[in-house]
C-alpha cells in the first residue's frame, strides 16, 4: 500500500486578506504569468475573498477595460483554457486599475487614497503585496515613491508590507549592492521577495526532497564517485522581440548568473539545518563562496562565448542574432554561454561542473547530469573494450520532467553491455498536476516564506562570480565572436570545452 504523504506546514493554507499592487499591471508579464497565476489560486481556493488585485500604469483606462484586457490574455493561456467564467467573475469583481506614472509622486498618493477606499480594505487593512514587474530601472525609484506615500512596512505594526521584485535584479555586483541598499532603506530584507522563476518549478524544488529525503544518493554525492556535473539550459527559440533588452544582457547575465547558479547551488549545496528560508540560503551562499577562480587566461580558457547566425530550426527561418529588431548591428553580446566552474570544497574538490545556456538551439530542455567514475572494465574488456559507460542521473527540469538513472546491463540474447535507463516521469501518471512557478512563487510571497526566493547575499555572491568572466571578456575582446547554426547545440568549441577533458555533453535526447 502506498505510504500517505508527508505535508510539509503552509501547504494549502489560504492566503491572508492582502492587497496586491501591480506595477507594470499592462505589461507582457502581468498578462502570461501574474493574473493566470492569481486566477488559478482563486480557482483553487487559495486566495482569501479579501484580496483584491489592482494594476497600476501609465495608461488612462477604466477598471472593466482593464478587467476586459486580463480576460482576453488569460484566454490565450494554454493552461487557463478553458477559463472558467464563474471564477473569473468572482475574481474580476476584485481586480482595479489605477492610473498612474511611475515616477509620479502624486500618483503614489492617489493608490494609497484608493487602497482605502477599496470594498476589500475593511479586510486587508494595511497589509499590502507590491509586485514589481516593470524595467529594472523602475525597482529603486518605486520603493521610494511607496516610502513617501506611507506605505512601505511600518514600525511595530503587525500588517506585512512586502515586495516582490522581478529580474534582473542589477547588472552586476555595484548595481545590486546599491539596488539593495535602496531597497533596504525602506524594506527589510524578509519583506524583499527577489524572483528567480526557476525556483518556483516543481522539478527544482524537487532537487531537494529528491537529495534530502533519500538515504541511498547521500553517501554517492561527492568527489569520491562523481566524475563531473553537467547543467544545461537549452532554448529553441531565439531572442525575438526582447533583443532591445537582451543585447545589454546576454546569455551571462540573463540565464547564467541566475536560473543556472541556482540549479547548481541546490545540487551542490551541504544538508540545511532545517527547511526554513535562513537555512537554506546559507548554504547555498556557502556554494557561491566556494566557486573557485583561476586567473584570467585560464578563466577565459574554461568559458565559450558564441552567437547565433542566419540559419532555420525546423525549416523557421531565423535572422541572424545581429539582424534581430532591438540589436546592435555589429554586437559582440553573446547568446550562448558555456563554462567549466569548480566547487572548491571538501565535497566537491577536483569535481568540474560543466554548465552552458543559449538561445535558437536544436531542442528546448533544461538538465541536469550528474556523471559518476567509470567504473574498472576488468571483467568486460573482452566486449567493451577499457571503457565502460558511466553511469549517469540525469534530473530533467522541463520538459518532460523526471528522473532517470543510466547504467549498464546486458543486452539480451548477446554477450554484450549496453546503457539501459531506468525512469520516473511526472507525466506517465496523468494525476500528477505540477503547478505553474508563478503560482507557488505568488502564495509563498503573500505568506511571507522566502525560501524560494533570493536573499541579497545570494544575488551579490552570483553578480561577484559572473562580474570575473565579464570583466576577463572585455579586457580582452576577441574581434570575431564564434558563430553557430540555429539548430545545433551551440558552437565547436562548447564541445572541445569538454572533449579537452575526455567528456562530452550529454544532449538531452541520450540514453
Ligand atoms: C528568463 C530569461 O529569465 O528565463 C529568458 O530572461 C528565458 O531569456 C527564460 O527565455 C526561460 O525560462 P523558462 O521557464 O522558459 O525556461
Amino acid at each position: 500500500m502506498e505510504a500517505q504523504p508527508c505535508v510539509l506546514e503552509n501547504e494549502a493554507a489560504k492566503v491572508p486578506p492582502t492587497s496586491i499592487v501591480i506595477f507594470g499591471a499592462t505589461g507582457d508579464l502581468t498578462h502570461r504569468k501574474i493574473i493566470p497565476a492569481i486566477y488559478h489560486l482563486e480557482k483553487e481556493g487559495r486566495l482569501d475573498a479579501g484580496c483584491a488585485i489592482i494594476g497600476y500604469a501609465r495608461r488612462p483606462k477604466t477598471d472593466d477595460e482593464f478587467r476586459a484586457e486580463l480576460r482576453q490574455a488569460l484566454g490565450e493561456v494554454s493552461r487557463s483554457k478553458p477559463v472558467d467564467e464563474t471564477i473569473w467573475r468572482r475574481l474580476a469583481n476584485r481586480i482595479y486599475y489605477q492610473q498612474g506614472d511611475l515616477l509620479d509622486e502624486q500618483g503614489y498618493q492617489q493608490l494609497a487614497a484608493r487602497l482605502q477606499a477599496l470594498p476589500e480594505s475593511a479586510r486587508f487593512g494595511q497589509t499590502h503585496l507590491f509586485y514589481l514587474a516593470t524595467a529594472p530601472e523602475y525597482f529603486g525609484p518605486i520603493a521610494e515613491r511607496l516610502a513617501r506615500a506611507g506605505l512601505t512596512p511600518l514600525p511595530g505594526s503587525p500588517a506585512p508590507r512586502r515586495l516582490i521584485v522581478e529580474k534582473p535584479f542589477g547588472r552586476d555586483l555595484s548595481s545590486a549592492q546599491e539596488l539593495n541598499r535602496i531597497l533596504h532603506t525602506h524594506f527589510p530584507e524578509d519583506s524583499i521577495f527577489r524572483i528567480d522563476h526557476y525556483l518556483g518549478k516543481e522539478t527544482v524544488q524537487n532537487l531537494l526532497y529528491f537529495r534530502f529525503g533519500n538515504s541511498i544518493y547521500e553517501p554517492l554525492w561527492n568527489r569520491r564517485y562523481i566524475d563531473h556535473v553537467q547543467i544545461t539550459v537549452a532554448e529553441k527559440l531565439e531572442v525575438g522581440r526582447r533583443g532591445g533588452y537582451y543585447d545589454s544582457a546576454g546569455a551571462l547575465r540573463d540565464m547564467l548568473q541566475n536560473h543556472i547558479f541556482q540549479l547548481l547551488t541546490l545540487i551542490a549545496m551541504e544538508p540545511p539545518a532545517s527547511l526554513r528560508a535562513a537555512a537554506i540560503h546559507a548554504e547555498k551562499l556557502k556554494v557561491l563562496q566556494s566557486i573557485a577562480l583561476p586567473a584570467e587566461d585560464e578563466l577565459l580558457a574554461r568559458s565559450v562565448r558564441a552567437q547565433y547566425a542566419a540559419g532555420a530550426i525546423d525549416g523557421r527561418p531565423i535572422p541572424a542574432y545581429c539582424q534581430e529588431p532591438g540589436v546592435a548591428p555589429h554586437s559582440k553580446t553573446e547568446t550562448f554561454v558555456a563554462w567549466k566552474l569548480e566547487v572548491d570544497n571538501w565535497r566537491w574538490s577536483g569535481v568540474p561542473f560543466y554548465v552552458r545556456t543559449g538561445k535558437a538551439l536544436a531542442r528546448q530542455f533544461t538538465e541536469i547530469n550528474i556523471v559518476f567514475n567509470r567504473p574498472p572494465s576488468v571483467l568486460f574488456a573482452a566486449v567493451c573494450g577499457q571503457r565502460l559507460s558511466r553511469n549517469v542521473l540525469r534530473i530533467r527540469i522541463q520538459p518532460n520532467e523526471g528522473i532517470q538513472w543510466i547504467f549498464n546491463a546486458k543486452l539480451p540474447g548477446r554477450q554484450a553491455i549496453h546503457e539501459v535507463g531506468m525512469d520516473f516521469f511526472y507525466r506517465k501518471d496523468s494525476s500528477q498536476y505540477l503547478p505553474e512557478a508563478y503560482e507557488r512563487l505568488l502564495v509563498d510571497a503573500l505568506v511571507g516564506d522566502a525560501t524560494l526566493f533570493m536573499r541579497s547575499d545570494e544575488v551579490e555572491a552570483a553578480w561577484g562570480i559572473v562580474d570575473r568572466l565579464r570583466e576577463a571578456w572585455d579586457r580582452q575582446p576577441i574581434p570575431d565572436l564564434p558563430l553557430y547554426q540555429p539548430g545545433a547545440l551551440g558552437p565547436a568549441e562548447a564541445d572541445a570545452l569538454l572533449e579537452r577533458d575526455q567528456r562530452h555533453w550529454r544532449n538531452g535526447d541520450e540514453g
